[in-house]
């Protein structure tokens, strides 16, 4: 079995992916989050230093792009290829209102005719220029029905890998996945897929892999992971055990090196409460704590409050 690390906004950036490899590694593709080039601008400076393939040097990353505009998804493309990705995805699954409004993520999936000139146009410039396009799909917009017409479109393309995440875009990320129609993307797709959804731990991939069995090649795991950042290791090795020491080096180098860049405080800060609420449930005392996390406005009270969390 593959793993790869899902995308995730404001998370998943190169010191945490760089980090994350360093301190429990296990992921097979990173899948960086989502680029939104517009007519002028393929990429925004942060955009490219996030991507830069110096700053991610120990890991297998693959940049994602969310348009609507076939133009500025080649546009954009051009700019990776020349700096040397060889792999795309296509963001065809962000449930946001501002994004789909503007027909982006899952608000492609709206008109799937637009939808197939688009995959036409940029898997003409994927083909012409040796560069692979996988696609992160939701089952459709409004109805999970839309997924039976959305699969004939992925099938006409040479998609490299088609990762689906179970949902329509008013579930956003709640509530289960829809598994039957997962169970019809194993039966009528033509290219390699991955499986993206509620992968929460060991358990819950159990339970997925009894009812799919050996035709699951490749998970994708997000929140998960983030909450427990061991899970990747713990879904290889099958044994289970939050690691307190690994955790908090895992901490420790992530804060100093979002300390160095990110200042001020408030910014550091603004990171590390995201990743706590994530991580708190890893820590008996930590939903009281966490309240104090929010609160920190300095470093210095951030540490202080870390200090109390137990184990350490
Ligand atoms: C805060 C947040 C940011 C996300 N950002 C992205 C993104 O940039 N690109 C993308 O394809 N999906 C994004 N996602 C969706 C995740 O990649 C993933 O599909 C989703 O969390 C479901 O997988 P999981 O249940 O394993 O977390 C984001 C999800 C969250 C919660």
């Amino acid at each position: 079995m593959k793993l790869y690390l899902a995308p995730l906004e404001g998370v998943t950036t190169h010191l945490y992916r760089n980090t994350y490899e360093k301190y429990y590694g296990h992921i097979d593709k990173y899948f960086a989050p989502f680029i939104s080039p517009s007519e002028d601008c393929p990429m925004t400076s942060r955009e490219r230093k996030d991507l830069l393939p110096e700053n991610n040097a120990d890991v297998y990353l693959v940049p994602q792009i969310l348009t609507y505009h076939a133009n500025h998804f080649t546009d954009a493309a051009e700019v990776l290829r020349t700096m040397g990705y060889k792999e795309i995805n296509l963001n065809i699954g962000c449930p946001s209102g501002t994004v789909c409004a503007k027909g982006k993520g899952a608000g492609l999936l709206k008109d799937p005719e637009h939808l197939r000139a688009f995959l036409d146009e940029i898997f003409s410039f994927g083909q012409r220029h040796q560069l692979e396009i996988s696609l992160k799909t939701r089952l459709g917009y409004a109805d999970p029905d839309e997924f039976y017409r959305l699969l004939e479109i992925y099938n006409e393309f040479p998609v490299s890998e088609l990762i689906v995440h179970p949902r329509i875009k008013s579930d956003m990320y709640k509530g289960s996945p829809r598994l039957d129609y997962y169970e019809y993307a194993l039966q009528h797709v033509k290219c390699p897929l991955v499986y993206n959804g509620n992968v929460f731990s060991k358990t819950d991939y159990d339970v997925f892999s009894k009812t799919f069995g050996s035709e699951i090649s490749t998970v994708m795991i997000g929140r998960g992971a983030i909450s427990n950042p061991n899970l990747a290791e713990e879904l290889v090795s099958g044994t289970s055990k939050f690691d307190v020491t690994r955790f908090w080096a895992f901490h420790d180098s992530l804060y100093q090196q979002y300390k160095e860049v990110l200042a001020p405080d408030i910014n550091v800060l603004y990171k590390m409460k995201e990743l706590w609420s994530y991580w708190k449930e890893n820590f008996d005392d930590a939903d009281r704590t966490f309240k104090h996390i929010v609160k920190a406005k300095k470093c210095v009270d951030y540490e202080r409050i870390i200090a109390t969390i137990t184990p350490r």
